[in-house]
């Protein structure tokens, strides 16, 4: 069952029933500004750091959900309902909402009146802007009360909703016609505070929530709306609001618009003020006058729409599969860029008051994101660099807005290293930007401890050669990209945390995992070398990556597949020995990405063992059999129960190794239909088994152990967005940044007979236009590169090139 569909021509995914089976959202910003936007006009708005800085209120795991976001009550002729439905739940005679790249727009109708809500954040500015027009469809004149409504936060979100004794005294605002000034601890630390403004004159005004909605009241049900009159209640303490009232007279067909902004001001300290407590709005006239008509708002939405779609074009498809192109050209990429943002902060499953952003997840983040915005990618990789101890270890976290490291969560994720590398590594082969590796680089943030970036590789690489165990395996630490097998914690109080209990260097558990990484992640780094000129290095690497291989390919191999890890004890975790949790999804993917077993036959073992053991309709689960009980030898991986979660969850983020896998072995029509399984435009038909948005990944699908198996959890911000646009763009069609040029080298299924790809690279664009009348799955027959044949699969980047046309044939 469906409650929308795909509107390609407009990049969107539009909603045509609110009563989606949970909220289903977008992101509004792209720089420093950022609000999420249900399909029932839920969501809230943050500057920067979703935790310190938050605008507006929102109540996380309430009923009904999704409360709190940016409302209109339309009042008319004694019927009040909102364009979103939410919060009063007034039925519609039609309702959709369209979710659009950076932008949502809601079109609704009720008893002859048209509403429409245009709600996005502008490109250069700090605001949200909500464009709302009404128009009058029936045949006589109506006379319309609109009432807008906003909860301010009180800017830290974790005080504002546990701090009451303090924070029920604080709250203040300042009034002038049109504008509401939310100023709550300007008066003594804070240099900045919230705008809210209305380009037409106003009717009335509400800054007092208990006033606007009447004591033991909801939003559902205002007693102001209900009594059709704002009160000019300027708030003193408790919860400060935003509402305007408008009224408006129209004919029949006639319509009006107007524009709502909400934004962020922020003052030098020396001109915080105009007068005795009266804050200086210079700036926030400025903002309100560069939004003040609908054609500016218009001008300002149309910039928006032109970032998107120049962002996009650097990778595009074409091809039959209408489900496939809207993924790669859109949705996908979209949804890397909004994993850029956020990291792992602000969903509606993360609440924006946890971790900031992960080591691991911004460094697998940005193999996403690195063609669209190499600059970015750059100081991304410079700050988690910051992040680094001296030895090679990394702080598992760090906070966005001080860029520093997260002392709370601490070091001892012995897979952290390796991702710089990666990241690195994906950086230079996208840019060609060696110079990167001399850019002086803090440790632990200290600018006294600053080496060029390519010594931090150095140290990530050699982090491992203490770092070793029994099996000359890599050692785990507190665990590795699967936060939950904590082979090192043997947690048995209620509470404690898996992730920093227990000792962050165990000397014996050891992951086949890391191992895999190590291969695979170590020979970029000996490319690297060899390309800056470190021969010798180069060898040293190459030749510890040999030995490690073999310790894979021996104590890491099970006999029909890669054992996970070897426990405190020593014991394998993985391995048909075990009575549960015997085979896992992450080293089949990670090893025979690294091209181990290969050769020797172990990796198509090991991926048929996956599809046997591991598959399902709705994706492949992470191990089986799962756990059933607690291990305390396992830690976190076995509290949950089966089915969810690492415990036999279809993780969205490792189904992509397992693709990415089996394009190294050269099986097409697997590889995709693994891509597929996961991939939202084609659960799209099962949204009400799925329930999460048919547009964006989730973390997690509940696997077959499950008792609602195929339900996702945890959308949007998931390192899935990064790995399957990495293997969809970069494997299965197979367009692949090398460090000397562009790898054409599809491995696709024998259905697809022919596909363009437009991709921006390094200054050139390349049109590849790829020929498989032959229903091939992987090869290359022939190609040439405007019109010259060339050897193999690389094309050898040549600068300054303009549009290179590339013919290849499978
Ligand atoms: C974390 C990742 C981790 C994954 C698997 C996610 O919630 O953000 O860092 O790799 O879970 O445990």
């Amino acid at each position: 069952m469906k409650y929308g569909h795909f509107d390609d021509s407009k990049k969107e995914y539009v909603i045509t029933s609110p009563k989606t089976p949970l909220p289903w959202i977008n992101y509004l910003g792209c720089e420093s500004f950022f609000s999420l936007i249900s399909n029932t006009g839920g969501g809230y708005s943050f500057y920067k750091d979703a935790k310190l800085l938050r605008l507006t209120r929102y109540r996380y795991n309430n009923v009904p959900y999704d409360n709190n976001g940016r409302y209109f009550y339309i009042k008319d002729n004694g019927v009040t309902w909102n364009p979103g439905w939410q919060p009063t739940q007034t039925e519609l005679d039609s309702y959709s909402c369209r979710h659009g790249l950076g932008y949502t727009i809601f079109e609704s109708s009720k008893n002859d009146l048209a509403a429409s809500v245009t709600a996005f954040v502008p490109i250069g500015d700090n605001c949200e802007i909500n464009k709302l027009t009404l128009k009058n469809n029936g045949s006589s004149d109506k006379n319309i009360d609109i009432f807008s409504y906003i909860e301010f936060c009180l800017w830290n979100a974790v005080d504002d909703a546990s701090n009451f004794q303090r924070n029920l005294n604080t709250g203040e605002v300042e009034i002038e016609p049109g504008v509401i000034y939310h100023k709550t601890e300007y008066r003594e630390r804070r240099n900045h505070y919230a705008v809210y403004g209305v380009n037409a004159p106003v009717a009335g005004f509400d800054t007092d929530r208990e006033t606007f909605l009447g004591a033991y009241r909801s939003p559902s049900d205002p007693e102001v709306v209900e009594k059709g009159a704002a009160t000019n209640k300027v708030a003193s303490g408790w919860s400060p609001i935003g509402s305007f009232q408008l009224k408006a007279t129209l004919k029949p067909g006639e319509e009006v618009s107007y524009v709502f902004v909400l934004g962020y001001i922020e003052n030098p300290k020396e001109e915080k003020w105009e007068a005795l407590n009266v804050i200086n709005k210079k700036r926030a006239h400025e903002m309100l006058e560069r939004y003040n008509t609908t054609e500016k708002a218009d001008v300002a939405f149309k910039a928006l729409c032109d970032y998107w779609t120049n962002l996009l074009g650097k990778y595009t498809l074409e091809t039959e599969d209408d489900k496939l192109c809207r993924m790669v050209n859109i949705w996908n990429q979209y949804q890397c860029m909004v994993t850029f943002n956020m990291s792992r902060s602000a969903s509606y499953y993360e609440s924006g008051m946890g971790r900031g952003m992960g080591f691991r997840d911004s460094s697998q983040d940005l193999l996403g994101f690195v063609h669209l915005i190499p600059d970015k990618a750059r100081e991304r990789i410079i700050d988690i660099a910051s992040t680094q101890f001296e030895d090679g270890s990394a702080y598992h976290q760090y906070q966005p807005l001080t860029k520093t490291g997260n002392m709370d969560i601490g070091s001892g994720f012995n897979d952290d290293p390796l991702w710089l590398i990666a990241g690195t590594s994906a950086y230079i082969r996208e840019t060609g930007d060696f110079s990167i590796l001399d850019e002086m680089v803090p440790f632990d943030n200290k600018v006294e401890l600053a080496k060029p970036l390519m010594e931090h590789l150095r140290r990530s690489f050699n982090f491992f050669d203490n770092a070793k165990g029994p099996h000359k395996l890599t050692l785990i630490g507190r665990a590795d990209w699967n936060d939950c097998l904590n082979l090192n914690c043997f947690s048995d109080t209620p509470g404690e945390s898996f992730q920093t209990t227990g000792p962050s260097e165990g000397p014996v558990a050891e992951s086949v995992f890391i191992a895999g990484m190590y291969v695979k992640y170590g020979n970029e780094y000996a490319d690297l070398c060899e390309h800056t000129g470190l021969n010798d290095e180069a060898k040293e690497v190459r030749a510890k990556v040999a030995e490690m291989y073999k310790a894979v390919t021996t104590a890491g191999w099970d006999g029909e597949w890669f054992v996970r890890a070897y426990d405190a004890n020593s014991n394998p975790v993985g391995s048909k020995v075990c009575e549960e949790g015997q085979i896992f999804i992450e080293p089949q993917g990670m090893c025979v990405m690294a091209g181990i077993g290969v050769e020797e036959g172990l990796a198509q073992k090991a991926l048929d063992s996956v599809k046997e053991r591991l598959d399902t309709k709705y994706g492949i689960v992470l191990l089986q059999p799962p756990y059933q009980r607690y291990h305390l030898e396992l830690g976190e991986i076995s509290s949950y129960p089966p089915g969810y979660k690492e415990n036999a969850g279809i993780f969205c983020h490792n189904n992509p190794w397992i693709s990415i896998a089996e394009t190294v072995i050269g099986r097409g029509n697997r590889a995709f239909e693994i891509y597929k399984k996961t991939c939202p435009a084609y659960t799209e038909d099962i949204s009400d088994i799925h329930r999460a948005e048919p547009y964006a990944y989730a973390q997690m699908i509940a696997g077959k152990d499950a008792a609602n198996f195929g339900e996702a959890k945890n959308s949007w911000l998931t390192g899935t967005a990064a790995w399957t646009f990495t293997n969809v763009s970069q494997h299965i069609l197979g367009v692949r940044p090398h460090l000397d040029g562009l790898i054409v080298d599809p491995c696709i299924p024998d259905t697809i007979k022919e596909m363009t790809i437009t991709r921006h690279f390094r200054g050139n664009i390349y049109k590849i236009h790829v020929n498989n009348a032959a229903g091939s799955q992987k090869g290359i027959k022939k190609m040439t590169v405007n019109g010259k044949e060339i050897e193999g699969t690389l094309i050898p980047f040549e600068a300054n090139q303009g549009t290179v046309e590339v013919e290849a044939v499978m």
